[in-house]
């Protein structure tokens, strides 16, 4: 099977360090789309299909309703929510240029801010002024610190929906003790919002790429107490 950049990086060369796994991500940004549409990874299509069934059933109109994605990466979140008809303001906010500089080409997205985030470098956004936060392929060991999760809750409005994908790995090495760490801390902010929908793709199992891959990806929709 031909060598996947995408592959590489998410399942071989990721290391603990967030600045280490930025250079690897400015040098895969140019190929990235191309690669990751290769896969039969879903949690862009998904996170997108679930939250605008998720704002429908409860009578809202995409349209006034304002999106941060969170290491939006080369934009696939935004692009998944435009493919449903998602019609309002989107932003973004990611550590890696590269990876912003191919999101801007694609018209989604209103302001692109880039920035590693982390608790000492919070995001640049005052509190209160999302009505939904996204996370794909973010939430991760030596992406996102898991410590954030907080952050992300603080600047929805209350009633907004955080959602984000976690992926379950057939190996999960280092990767377990984040996966716990995430799932520990949503339970701690669990008195800050609730749960309110989970849906779970599995990956497709007789794939060789897989092999020590991700099992299956999981959008947890979490609502913002009011
Ligand atoms: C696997 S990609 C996911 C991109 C996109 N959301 C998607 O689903 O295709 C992970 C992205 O997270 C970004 N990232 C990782 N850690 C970050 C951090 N602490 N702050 C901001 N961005 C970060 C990387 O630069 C990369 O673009």
């Amino acid at each position: 099977m031909a060598k996947n950049p995408v592959i590489d990086i998410l399942f071989e060369s990721l290391t603990e360090s967030t600045q280490e796994n930025q250079i690897l991500y400015r040098k895969i940004a140019r190929n990235y789309d191309k690669s990751y549409k290769s896969l039969s990874l879903l949690a862009p299509t998904t996170l997108a299909n679930t939250v605008s069934e998720y704002f429908s059933a409860s009578g809202r109109n995409s349209k006034d309703l304002y999106t941060l994605d969170v290491c939006s990466g080369t934009g696939l979140c935004g692009e998944a929510l435009r493919k449903v008809e998602w019609l309002g303001v989107i932003d973004g906010v990611d550590g890696c240029k590269e990876m912003l500089e191919v999101a801007q080409t694609k018209g989604i997205y209103r302001t692109l801010y880039h920035q590693l985030i982390s608790a000492e470098s919070p995001l640049p956004i005052q509190n209160s002024s999302y009505d939904l936060v996204t996370c794909t392929g973010g939430l991760s060991f030596g992406h996102l610190p898991y410590q954030c999760l907080e952050m992300l809750l603080d600047i929805l409005v209350p009633g907004g929906l955080l959602a984000i994908n976690v992926s379950s790995y057939k190996n999960p090495g280092s990767d377990v003790k984040y996966q716990e760490s995430v799932e520990k801390t949503m339970k701690q902010l669990l008195g800050k919002c609730t749960l309110v929908k989970e849906v779970r793709v599995d990956v497709v199992k007789d794939d060789t790429r897989y092999s020590h891959g991700i099992e299956y990806e999981q959008i947890l929709c979490y609502q913002k107490d009011a």
